[in-house]
């Protein structure tokens, strides 16, 4: 079923892949090779950590072999660059009209699915609208599902502040909502994952800081998430969104109109070092 397999030609007996299987699943069989045994294998967390550890590339498992992972030896981002690009990403509000090119939505897209989850579930769907005439006419649709609520008095409760973004479209064309943006992701995971909320967040924000890497704009949106799926949830059925999905959150991309010169200044840091010194007094 996981297909754990080992080329024992290279294989050291390093004990590597049994120490790290956070499974502990993995052991050295009477051959002295390391095994799984078959009544075991439904307890693999598919995690893949015996074939990145393995020094010598032998172990394959899940039909995944070494010679298709990339080397990790002195391969990470220069810690300097990351740092800018956590300090310099900006929210982007305005974009140009023009879709990503495919190779390269496709190429965002597949690096933010590695993100983590819990219990390496692995359910997080990425919808995505990958053109500007996909995002226009949903918004098309959007602005017009929140007029008949506006003209019903049925928006709910605290969202009386889309009448005004309804508003500023209907009289200046401008789009506060979508921002007008060429491309949309919204990130959802069935309900019954064991962190649905957190992955979607995780894969988001490694969507976020990977296009903006590659030049691309990205926004969170807050107010498209809130028009979409709490006033207007007959949207997630037309986006084909499954009914036990938990919608994560929306963002926004594209090609900016506009770029960043610097780096912002936020901070410093709020840190509170817990556990020195006297306990605090009990909070009232
Ligand atoms: C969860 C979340 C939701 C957001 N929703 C919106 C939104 O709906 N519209 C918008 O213009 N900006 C939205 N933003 C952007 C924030 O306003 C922005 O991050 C903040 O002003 C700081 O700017 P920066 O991201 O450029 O550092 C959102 C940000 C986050 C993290």
């Amino acid at each position: 079923m996981i297909d754990f397999m080992l080329n024992r030609q290279t294989c050291t007996h390093c004990g590597a892949c049994l120490i790290d299987c956070p499974a502990r699943i993995i052991s050295l069989g009477e051959d002295g090779y390391p095994a799984i045994a078959s009544e075991k294998e439904s307890n693999c967390y598919r995690c893949e950590h015996c074939l990145a550890i393995c020094p010598t590339g032998s172990v394959s498992i899940l039909g995944q072999h070494a010679s298709g992972s990339r080397l990790l030896k002195d391969a990470f981002p220069d810690p300097d660059a990351l740092e800018t690009l956590i300090r310099g990403r900006r929210s982007v509000r305005r974009f140009k009209s023009d879709s990503l090119e495919p190779a390269l939505l496709q190429r965002l897209l597949d690096v933010a699915w590695q993100a983590p989850t819990g219990e390496n579930s692995r359910q997080v769907r990425f919808t995505v609208l990958d053109s500007h005439d996909k995002v226009v006419q949903l918004r098309d649709e959007v602005m017009a599902g929140l007029t008949r609520m506006i003209n019903n008095n049925a928006l709910p409760e605290g969202m009386g502040f889309f009448a005004n973004f309804v508003s500023i479209w209907n009289k200046h064309r401008v789009d506060i909502i979508f921002r007008d943006a060429p491309h949309l992701l919204i990130v959802s995971a069935p309900q019954h994952v064991a962190s649905p909320m957190q992955d979607c967040v995780i894969a988001l924000s490694s969507f976020d800081l990977f296009a903006q890497a590659n030049g691309v704009g990205t926004l969170w949106n807050g107010l498209a998430k809130c028009a979409m799926n709490d006033i207007l949830p007959e949207t997630r059925y037309r986006l084909g969104i499954p009914d036990d999905h938990l919608f994560g959150y929306a963002m926004v991309f594209g090609k900016p109109a506009m770029h960043y010169v610097r780096t912002v200044q936020h901070g410093p840091a709020q840190i509170y070092r817990a556990l020195e010194g006297s306990p605090p007094e009990d909070p009232v």
